[in-house]
């Protein structure tokens, strides 16, 4: 029972120097100086045996200072405790440059590298990291490449260009802003990240399926009566209003982060485990999804923002009250959407997905209800409830598999009972972050869990075809719901008309 398959050994990153652009910003004092740390912490096995971390950002400050936020960062927001000895390693190998907005600033760029890499003995693999609002990530990527600093595809050593989302706020910008990249760096160069993608559960996904014989069996529309798709966060928009607003939770959160989880759950076995070969078995799941058909946003889509309400006992403001948010804003908090994928395996299986901001609690799962057995035998007389495997991403992670059993007594009783994985119990250690998985396969090159430029433009196709009925139809509703509720009423009859409800993590 305790043997363990190694598929592959997680690998030691060659030497190189990671630019973090932005980083006296969120990102990187919460995700990437810890994550960077972390990966230090595991030791040689894992960090490369010689780096450099450079911040680049606008505000003139002091390395020192750079590296005393940087300390509180990691000590806030890292995994793993602080450990004075490893952190003076670690942050000995950290810099910081300001002038990301000065018409030298790229070519001051260059210089502080070369400067770095010579002190260091340090080959020039580098590693641009793009943690800048949006708008500034064509403009970012064009600079480096007039500044000299983007090596050809297939060199000595590597550049590469790490882009977080949102990729574009619509189809057009997103093909755009991918033109712009593609105009100065090689695909092969380009890591398009989706944290959620580095997640332990999430990559377990594809375990999941195509570990054990049993699933891949029952997996589509013979079997499977729907999928439910929920990601629920109780916080609120808080200081990122200035992001939020011009985005809303479809941008922000159904057309990366749901999406991906759509394509890992509804996928084909990819022939190998390959990053083409599971990015095209993911892509195909796009390819298949049916694009909202001219009104039906009204019967499919569900849109509301949070009022004011109570997460766990404290009363919170609503959406429109918060600060930075303008007056008139229509902004979306909150999706519930039916989706379907028009292929042989889910022909006529429906997916919801939902999502929103100031739910009840935090939880992202994934439910996979299976058909009623026939009105013979035990369900003769009421209908018995549905086997389902529910997967929780976060938190409590793991996952249960739901079926009847027979209450032992001497009547005959069914109820229903969980059979229930959680990895807190069952494995030993707290998981890696998100970051640190993805920071190191940036490092050793890997793309699995990267998204594709293909998978960026279906994903957006599908979103437009949304977009599209909103900004036709200022009257489709915008509802309201409660802080610290599952959503409007709106959001349950979509399911409730199918004779479905929704499962609340
Ligand atoms: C980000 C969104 O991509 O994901 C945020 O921009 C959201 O609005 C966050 O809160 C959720 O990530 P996680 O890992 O906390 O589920």
């Amino acid at each position: 029972m305790n043997d363990i398959i190694q598929i592959a050994k997680a690998q030691a990153a060659p030497p190189c120097t990671v630019v973090i652009f932005g980083a006296s910003g969120d990102l990187s004092k919460r995700k990437l100086i810890p994550a960077l740390y972390n990966l230090h912490a595991c030791g040689p096995e894992i960090a490369p045996d010689n780096y450099a971390v450079l911040g680049f950002a606008r505000r003139p400050i002091a390395v020192e200072e750079f590296r005393a936020g940087a300390r509180e960062a990691a000590a806030r927001f890292s995994r793993l405790e602080l450990d004075d000895a490893r952190w003076r390693e670690f942050s000995s190998r950290l810099d910081y440059l300001a002038g990301l907005d000065q018409p030298d600033g790229f070519r001051r760029l260059k210089a502080r590298l070369e400067a770095i890499e010579a002190a260091r003995g340090l080959p020039p693999n580098r590693i641009y990291y793009l943690s800048v609002p949006p708008e500034a990530i064509a403009e970012c990527a064009g600079r480096l490449a007039e500044a000299g600093l983007v090596a050809r595809p297939g060199a000595a050593n590597f550049t590469r260009l790490v882009v977080e989302k949102p990729i574009g706020s619509d189809l057009e910008s997103a093909l755009k802003v991918d033109g712009a990249l593609r105009r100065h760096f090689d695909e092969s160069q380009i890591f398009r990240i989706d944290h959620y993608l580095g997640k332990e559960t999430v990559q377990n996904l594809m375990v999941l399926r195509f570990a054990n014989s049993i699933f891949e069996r029952m997996w589509g529309a013979r079997n499977v009566d729907h999928v439910q798709i929920t990601v629920a966060e109780s916080e609120g928009v808080g200081a990122r209003a200035l992001y939020y607003d011009p985005a809303g939770a479809l941008r922000d959160m159904v057309q990366n982060h749901l999406l991906q989880l759509l394509a890992l759950i509804a996928m084909d076995p990819p022939v190998s485990l390959d990053a083409g070969a599971i990015r095209d078995a993911k892509l195909n799941v796009l390819r298949a999804l049916r694009r909202l058909a001219p009104g039906a946003a009204r019967s499919l889509v569900v849109r509301a923002r949070y009022g004011p309400g109570n997460v766990d006992g404290q009363a919170v403001r609503g959406y429109a009250q918060e600060p930075g948010v303008p007056a008139a804003s229509r902004t979306e908090t909150f999706v519930a959407l039916k989706a379907y994928i028009d292929n042989w395996r889910w022909s006529g299986v429906p997916f919801y997905l939902r999502t929103g901001k100031r739910m009840p609690a935090r939880g992202s799962v994934i439910r996979v209800q299976f058909k009623d057995v026939p009105r013979i035998l035990f369900n003769r007389e009421r209908q018995l409830p549905p086997n389902a495997l529910t997967i929780r991403i976060q938190p409590d992670e793991g996952f249960s598999f739901e079926v009847l059993a027979k209450q032992p007594g001497l009547d005959i009783a069914i109820r229903p009972v969980r059979m229930n994985l959680r990895y807190e119990s069952e494995f030993s250690g707290p998981s890696p972050d998100a970051y640190e998985r993805l920071l190191l396969d940036v490092m050793i090159g890997d793309r699995t869990l990267f998204v594709s430029a293909n998978f960026v433009g279906k994903s957006w196709e599908f979103v437009q075809s949304i977009l599209d009925q909103w900004s036709a139809g200022p009257e489709l509703p915008l509802y309201e719901y409660p802080a610290g509720s599952h959503g409007p009423e709106a959001a349950e009859r979509l399911i409730a008309e199918d004779g479905r409800a929704w499962f609340n993590p």
